[in-house]
This record gives structure tokens, C-alpha cells and sequence, in this order.
């Protein structure tokens, strides 16, 4: 296959939406919008991305920046949004440095498009001046129409708001994805911008391309059969819509790798994540960001992983929240632990309910299995942390933090007042509040002893 290079058109508002932020960066499955049709294109074999963006490209291209190929994206700015023509002729200068690639177009706001499809559509595309990816859809909606000659070429492309009723019954639409030699698109929208903007929108449509190449029998209609991967973004409803067809075709995928999911219509998987085989997710499981799960993990209902790994056959019991923090293998976490960013659980650890844990670190075989607050601490291999102990972390102003040493017992009920160390295979007494570190192997108590008052029933009587 010959080179290829893409123009990304994502410099539309969105207004539909009806949203603060611009419509390319809201979010699927964890990625922003144009994020999906960036990494296909890549995938796919793209030279480079020639992004066009207008209003508050900022914030995109800060996603941009961090993106693995960073260096193959460029951006094309479009100050005033007069149509897609337009859209694409802001990038001109960019295409015209590469004037024997082909040129694939797509749009920020078309998010499920696959590698696999654009592969082949531009196998095909090779023998073409104009490849035009179509759809047939039992509702076309206000799709452009595709309109075909008595020869079932590829005619014209009419946008709805211009269609007559016999065309508006169309029901092949144009998807907006086209394959284009490079020096005729430059020629293309140059008579398109000449010609001005007369139709109902008043905008200079890239869709005038397809009867241009067709007068010289140059058009191409290529008709995609999942038409799903196609469907634009402009409301919220579709939206719903994309995140359902990107979320269906990621568990997909897991499933084929050798997850169990119970129910795969209540599994949300983010695009980055990682999974081994043999995972068992119950329903209502999110697994965000960067994660990664190794095998034989299970994860009961309600769990949110958040930028996190967990270790092989551990078991994470249902409604835990886990942020930015490892799991080691073997270990028990839940029902409703608390893991904040920063949080290394070892291997063979017990996290039980109600535990909240923040920047801390637990060696292999620690345990705190009850109503326990850990931050900022270190706790060592095999310690035990008891019921109800709280580490003591903050006096308003700084954080400091608390050493637990190795096979250290803290009775139940203790707070443990940073900076202090209890040292290895020392006790604390329950109900402690210590405030002095406890030396290795020593018994710390720090509370009143207990007094017993004799009679006191018969006294409180009389
Ligand atoms: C467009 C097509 C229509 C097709 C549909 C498929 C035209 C004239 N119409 O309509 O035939 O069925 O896509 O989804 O091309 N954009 C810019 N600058 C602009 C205008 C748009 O960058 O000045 C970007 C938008 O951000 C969006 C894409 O181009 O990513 C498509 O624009 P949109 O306004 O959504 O066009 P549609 O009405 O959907
Ligand atoms: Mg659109």
C-alpha cells in the first residue's frame, strides 16, 4: 500500500451538545473522542495526523502532546468554522508537503472507526482518484445522501438540508470518511472554496468533492457493512450511543482473550486497560485509566480500578474503590475498602471493610482487616493492624508519617500519633494513643488503667 496521511477534522463546537467543553474531548471509555480515530489511523499504518482544530484547541492539544506519537501530529487551525471544505483546505500546506500520499479524511466526531476497515478501504481506494465510505441504514437521518448515476456510480453527495423528498429517501449515506489522491483533493477544494458557498447552509461542503472526481468517472462509493463504526457524534444520545459500541467491542475483545464477565452489558473496560485470562468480573465493575489485571483475579460487583494494577488471584470483594495504587497477588481487598492514590498493597495482605488506605505501603502478609485508617505509613511484612486503628497523620499542617515494622500487633482501637515508629514484632496495647515510638519487641500501652468501683448499683440507689 502506498503511503497515507489523514486530515482530522475536529474543529467544530458541537453546539449540540450543549456542553461547556468542546465535543472531540468528551470522553469514550476513558479516551477523549478524537483520541479513537487518531490511534486507528496510526494503527492502521498513518504517516502522519494533520489534525484541524478552532475553539479552545488548548486543551486538546495538551492531550496531543502526550500522546505516543506526538511527534506524527500536527495541527492545522480553522479561526472560523465555514464548512468542512474549508476544514480541510486549512490544511493544505500540510498535505501539499506530501502530494503522492493518499489522503484519508475523517472526522474527530465518527469515533468507532476500526483499523482493520480503513486498511481495507484504502486497498480498495488504491485504483480510485475519490473513495467515499458509505453506509446503507434503514434511517438515514439527516445524513448527505448518496446519489448514483444509471450506471450505479457514484453520482454526487446531497446533504439533507439540500435534498429533495425523492433524495431525502435515500437511504445510502455518506459517512463522512473518504480516500483522496492527494494533488486532485488540493485542486478539488480549490474550485469548491472558488465557487462560494451556495446551499442551504451556506457553508463550503467537502461533499462537492464527490460530483467534481465524478465528471471524469473518478468517484467511488465503497459501502461499509458494520455501519456502527460509523456513526457520528453531535448529541448526548449519541454519545450513549458511541460509548455503547466502543464498551461492546473492548469486552469483546477481553472475552475472546479469556475473561469471564457475568454480564458484559454492565462491564465497563477503559481503552488502555489491561487484562490476563481467566479474570472473573461480576456486574457493575469499572476498570479505568491505565490499569492492569492479571490472571485469575476476581472482582465482585461495584468495584471502580482507577489507573491501578492488581496482582494474580487476588481477590477484590464487592464495592471497592481503588485509585492509582498496586495490588499484589493472593491478597484479599474488601467489601468496601478505600485505596487512595499512592497505595502498594504486597502480596498474601488482607485489606478487610472499611479500610482506607493513602499513601502508604504494606508489606507481604500485613493485614488490617477492619475500620482501619492508614496514611502515610509503612507497615511490614506480616504485621497485624487491628480493628478500629487510626494513623494520626495530620496535625492541620503537615503529614507525617508512621512506621509499622515487621510482625508488629497493633491492638484494636489505637491511634498512632506521626511521626512514630512501633518497632519490629512490638505490641500495642488497645485503645492506645501512642505518641512515642515503641521499641522493637516491647508492649506499648498508653491509656488509664481500669478502675472498678464495688457496689455501685446499691450506692447509685440510695
Ligand atoms: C457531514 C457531511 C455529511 C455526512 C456527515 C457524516 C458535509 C457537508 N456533510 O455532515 O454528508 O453524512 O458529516 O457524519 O461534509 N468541521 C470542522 N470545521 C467546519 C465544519 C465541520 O472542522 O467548519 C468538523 C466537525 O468538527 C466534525 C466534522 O467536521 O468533526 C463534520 O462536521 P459536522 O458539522 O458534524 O457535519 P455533519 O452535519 O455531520
Ligand atoms: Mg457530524
Amino acid at each position: 500500500m502506498t503511503d497515507f496521511q489523514v486530515v482530522l477534522m475536529a474543529a467544530g463546537k458541537g453546539t449540540r451538545m450543549r456542553s461547556k467543553r468542546i465535543k472531540v474531548l468528551h470522553h469514550i471509555m476513558g479516551k477523549p473522542m478524537l483520541g479513537h480515530p487518531i490511534d486507528a489511523a496510526f494503527e492502521a499504518g498513518a504517516t502522519r495526523v494533520i489534525t484541524v482544530l478552532g475553539h479552545d484547541r488548548q486543551q486538546v492539544q495538551a492531550w496531543m502532546e502526550t500522546h505516543p506519537h506526538a511527534e506524527r501530529i500536527e495541527v492545522a487551525i480553522q479561526q472560523e468554522q465555514l464548512g468542512t471544505a474549508h476544514a480541510v483546505a486549512c490544511a493544505s500546506t500540510h498535505l501539499a508537503k506530501n502530494p503522492d500520499a493518499i489522503t484519508l479524511i475523517l472526522s474527530g466526531d465518527v469515533p468507532n472507526i476500526q483499523p482493520e476497515t480503513i486498511r481495507a478501504f484504502l486497498a480498495d481506494a488504491q485504483h480510485h482518484t475519490l473513495s467515499v465510505m458509505t453506509a446503507k441504514l434503514d434511517d438515514p437521518l439527516r445524513y448527505g445522501r448518496i446519489v448514483r448515476d444509471e450506471h450505479d456510480a457514484l453520482a454526487q453527495i446531497v446533504e439533507f438540508a439540500d435534498a429533495d423528498e425523492a433524495q431525502r429517501q435515500i437511504n445510502e449515506i455518506n459517512t463522512g470518511i473518504y480516500a483522496v489522491k492527494t494533488t486532485f483533493l488540493l485542486d478539488a477544494l480549490e474550485t469548491i472554496m472558488n465557487a462560494g458557498a451556495n446551499n442551504a447552509q451556506a457553508e463550503y461542503y467537502l461533499t462537492d468533492i464527490a460530483a467534481l472526481a465524478a465528471r471524469d468517472n473518478q468517484a467511488h462509493a465503497w459501502i461499509i457493512e458494520d455501519d456502527a463504526q460509523t456513526h457520528g457524534v453531535n448529541t448526548r444520545a449519541q454519545l450513549a450511543q458511541a460509548i455503547e459500541v466502543a464498551r461492546n467491542r473492548i469486552n469483546a475483545h477481553w472475552m475472546a482473550q479469556g475473561v469471564t464477565m457475568l454480564d458484559p452489558s454492565r462491564t465497563y473496560i477503559d481503552a488502555q486497560a489491561t487484562l490476563s485470562a481467566d479474570v472473573l468480573l461480576y456486574p457493575d465493575v469499572h476498570i479505568e485509566g491505565a490499569s492492569h489485571i492479571d490472571e485469575d483475579v476476581e472482582i465482585q460487583s461495584g468495584c471502580m480500578i482507577k489507573d491501578s494494577t492488581v496482582g494474580a488471584r487476588t481477590l477484590i470483594k464487592s464495592n471497592c474503590y481503588i485509585d492509582s495504587s498496586s495490588v499484589g497477588q493472593d491478597t484479599n481487598v474488601g467489601p468496601f475498602a478505600h485505596l487512595r492514590p499512592g497505595t502498594q498493597v504486597g502480596n498474601d495482605c488482607k485489606v478487610g471493610n472499611f479500610v482506607e488506605i493513602k499513601k502508604s505501603v504494606l508489606g507481604d502478609g500485613a493485614k488490617a482487616s477492619h475500620l482501619t485508617y492508614l496514611g502515610d505509613a509503612t507497615v511490614g511484612e506480616k504485621a497485624n493492624i487491628g480493628a478500629g486503628t487510626i494513623t494520626c497523620n495530620y496535625d492541620g499542617k503537615n503529614k507525617s508519617q508512621t512506621i509499622i515494622e515487621a510482625g508488629a500487633f497493633i491492638g484494636s482501637n489505637s491511634a498512632l500519633v506521626a511521626p512514630v515508629t512501633i518497632g519490629e514484632g512490638a505490641y500495642v496495647g488497645a485503645g492506645s494513643t501512642i505518641t512515642n515510638d515503641v521499641p522493637s519487641e516491647a508492649l506499648g500501652v498508653a491509656r488509664s488503667r481500669q478502675r472498678n468501683i464495688d457496689r455501685w448499683k446499691q450506692r447509685k440507689k440510695s
